[in-house]
């Protein structure tokens, strides 16, 4: 089982004469983690719908596994959403099923597997989550952080392919968030899929994904490898990721210039934009815990990224060469993975 690319070409979606983004394109390659970013509003968990066929843009095309999903059968499309866990915003709990029931919801509905075989991998999956003993629960009787491991849970039962994840750390604290984040890596190294995260969180943007992208004013701004991203000088995404009020996200989302240079004289003038401005660069990405396998999307990753290596901003080339020449696990995972060269 391994995960499958996602690419998106030239996606447009309005709601009424509302349109929330438009010409969006990027691909989600196989087995890689991908972060979308994007204040509030701008459309994130609408792109994440979309992805599953769940909202329709207008135009544009999502081929998955050679389907286009706005063009295919409603037989081909329930096919192709067999291949997705997906964990919504608000964890989607039915919430008159207990924890156990909730998990076992996919396997009951979209395969015909006996009970005790649903037994055996709901309470697996309960496991990895850090749930066991609570399948009796209701939703309304648990955490926050509880209902979003359980939501998680319930995304992997089918073993999917693609794996989206909407704000996973939505109310959770800075602790948890590193468990689910590092949850997020090992079920990649395990099963091998391609994964989407929507967050608003930096700490997980800079160290979780192979791969970031932006949303902001109806577009993508950008998305890329993360070294791309993180040593941007875009000033939507280096205020984006380093959380101040310097730049043009405002409260209600946009500013215009008047009032940016207004706020920048303030701050040169001694005033605290909030935020971790100093913050820049490259921090290493998060492995998977050690013991579990390798990871198959890194390995892949960095082939893919060193052929488009030439096309990338001076700053990010900078970045990815170093991380490599730094990555000695990277080293010794492809000397083990690779045909040995041959002797001259
Ligand atoms: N089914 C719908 N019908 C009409 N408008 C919708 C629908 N779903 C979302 N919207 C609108 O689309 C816009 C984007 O919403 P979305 O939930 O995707 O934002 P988001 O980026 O996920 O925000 P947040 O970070 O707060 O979760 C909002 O203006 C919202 O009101
Ligand atoms: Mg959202």
């Amino acid at each position: 089982m391994s995960g499958v690319e996602v690419a998106v070409e030239g996606l447009t979606k309005s709601f009424g004469t509302q349109n929330i983004w438009r010409d969006v394109s990027l691909t989600l390659p196989r087995g890689e983690v991908s972060v979308l970013l994007g204040p509030s509003g701008t459309g994130k968990s609408v792109f994440l719908k979309s992805l599953i066929g769940l909202l329709r843009p207008e135009t544009g095309s999502i081929v998955i596994d050679g389907v286009d999903i706005l063009q295919c059968s409603s037989k081909q499309l329930y096919e192709i959403r067999k291949l997705f866990g997906v964990l919504f915003q608000d964890g989607a709990l039915f919430g008159s099923m207990d924890l156990f029931d909730n998990t076992a919801f996919p396997l009951r509905e979209h395969t015909r597997k006996s009970e005790s075989e649903i037994r055996e991998i709901v309470m697996e999956k309960m496991e990895l989550v850090g749930l066991s003993g609570a399948e009796t629960k209701l939703p309304g009787e648990i955490s926050g952080g509880m209902r979003k491991r359980a939501g998680l849970a319930r995304a992997l039962v089918l073993d999917p392919q693609i794996i989206l994840v909407d704000e996973p750390d939505s109310g959770l604290d800075p602790v948890r968030t590193t468990y689910i984040s590092q949850l997020l890596m090992d079920i990649n190294a395990q099963i091998d899929a391609t994964i989407l995260i929507v967050s608003h969180n930096i700490n997980l943007a800079r160290t979780v994904p192979d791969n970031i992208g932006m949303l902001f004013r109806r577009e993508l701004v950008m998305f890329g490898p993360r070294e791309v991203l993180l040593t941007s000088d875009e000033p939507v995404v280096k205020q984006f990721l380093n959380g101040t009020m310097i730049g043009p996200i405002g409260m209600s989302e946009e500013k215009d210039e008047a009032q940016m240079a207004h706020e920048r004289a303030l701050v040169a003038a001694g005033h605290h934009a909030g935020g971790v401005e100093d913050i820049e660069g490259v921090i290493p990405q998060m492995r998977p815990t050690p013991g579990m396998p390798i990871r198959q999307g890194e390995i892949r990753r960095q082939d893919r990224v060193r052929r488009i290596l030439p096309s990338l901003p001076a700053t990010a080339q900078n970045a990815i060469l170093e991380s490599m020449a730094d990555s000695e696990y990277l080293e010794e995972l492809s000397e083990g993975l690779r045909p040995e060269s041959p002797s001259l």
